[in-house]
C-alpha cells in the first residue's frame, strides 16, 4: 500500500524563481536564502519519493475570478509551467500521476470534502518555486522532475478562503486516501506558501518574525493547536498574504501523529527574512 513518509514545508516567492533562473543565486542578497536550502535538495536524493503530493495556491493562473474552486486537485497526465509577472518559467513540464489522483480524489470526496477535479491546468510560481527549492535546476526541456507530481490548489487569494482547521482536517483525509491506495509508493506531501508577508495597502510590507517562529514550533510539536489559530490572525499577525500558511496544515494533518501515531522527526527547519517581500520558512518532518 502507499504511505506517506515525509512532509516538507516551504515558501514559494516568485523572486526566488527569477533568482534560480538569472544565475543570482550567489549574490550577497541571495546567497544566505539558498544555503538554507543545501541540505532539502540532498535530502530529496537520499529520500526520493516516488510521488510528490504538492499542496499550493494558484495566483490567479490558472483559475481566474471566472471560477474559484477551494480545494483542486490534478488528475491530468502533465501540467505545463505558466506564470504571471516574470512569466512562464525555463523549467521542465510537470508529470502528474492521474491513477493515485483520481483514486484521492474518489477516496477524499466520500469522506465529505468537496474537491473540484481538474483534467487541464497550467502551474505558476507556487508549485515550480518548491519544485525548483527541492529537487535544483532542470533543464527545461532534456531535464525532468524527479518524480511524478500530483498538484493541489487551495483557494487563498479570493475571500471566503479555509479555515486552518478544515485544511488541517483535510489532510487527515488525504493521509487515510493515500493509505487505501493498493500500490506500494512512497509519497511525501508538501505544505507551500508563506510566510508572513502583505503586497498589498497600507501594511504592505509586513514580516512578524515572532508570529513566524511561533508558528514553526506549534507545527513541529502541537499541530492541533496551530489548526485552531482563527482566520482573523494570520491576517493581523501574518499580513493578508500570510494566510497562504493554512495550506501547510494540509500536509501537516496527513502525518501519522494527526492519527494518533508517534510525532514525526524534524530533520531541517529554516528561517530568513526577508526574500522579496516575506519570511522564507521551511521544515521537513519525516515520519517514524
Ligand atoms: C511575493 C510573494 C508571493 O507569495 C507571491 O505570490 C507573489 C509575490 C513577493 O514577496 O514579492
Ligand atoms: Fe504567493
Amino acid at each position: 500500500m502507499a504511505r506517506i513518509t515525509a512532509s516538507v514545508y516551504t515558501s514559494h516567492v516568485p523572486a526566488i524563481g527569477a533568482a534560480l533562473d538569472l544565475g543570482k543565486t550567489t549574490e550577497p542578497y541571495w546567497q544566505p536564502l539558498f544555503k538554507g536550502y543545501e541540505f532539502s535538495k540532498q535530502w530529496m536524493k537520499d529520500n526520493q519519493p516516488d510521488v510528490v503530493f504538492l499542496v499550493y495556491n494558484d495566483h490567479a493562473t490558472a483559475f481566474s475570478l471566472d471560477f474559484i474552486p477551494t480545494f483542486a486537485i490534478g488528475t491530468a497526465a502533465e501540467y505545463q509551467p505558466a506564470d504571471e509577472g516574470w512569466g512562464p518559467r525555463p523549467v521542465p513540464k510537470v508529470v502528474g500521476h492521474p491513477d493515485l489522483a483520481s483514486h484521492i480524489a474518489q477516496s477524499v470526496i466520500q469522506q465529505d470534502f468537496d474537491l473540484t477535479i481538474v483534467n487541464k491546468m497550467d502551474v505558476d510560481h507556487g508549485l515550480t518555486v518548491p519544485l525548483s527549492l527541492m529537487c535544483g535546476q532542470q533543464d527545461p526541456v532534456k531535464g525532468a522532475w524527479p518524480c511524478p507530481v500530483i498538484p493541489f490548489a487551495v483557494n487563498v487569494v479570493q475571500y471566503p478562503v479555509p479555515s486552518g482547521q478544515r485544511c488541517y482536517n483535510l489532510g487527515k483525509a488525504i493521509r487515510k486516501a493515500v493509505e487505501s491506495y493498493d500500490e506500494d509508493l512512497n509519497v511525501h506531501i508538501w505544505g507551500t506558501g508563506g510566510m508572513s508577508h502583505q503586497l498589498q495597502g497600507p501594511r504592505a510590507g509586513l514580516i512578524n518574525k515572532d508570529f513566524d517562529n511561533r508558528f514553526l514550533d506549534l507545527l513541529e510539536k502541537d499541530p492541533a493547536a496551530a489548526a485552531a489559530i482563527p482566520h482573523i490572525n494570520y491576517v493581523r499577525e501574518a499580513g493578508s498574504e500570510g494566510i497562504e500558511l493554512v495550506m501547510w496544515l494540509i500536509a501537516r494533518g496527513a502525518m501519522a501523529d494527526a492519527a494518533g501515531g508517534p510525532a514525526p522527526k524534524v530533520a531541517h527547519r529554516f528561517y530568513h527574512v526577508p526574500a522579496s517581500n516575506t519570511a522564507v520558512g521551511h521544515l521537513i518532518l519525516e515520519n517514524n
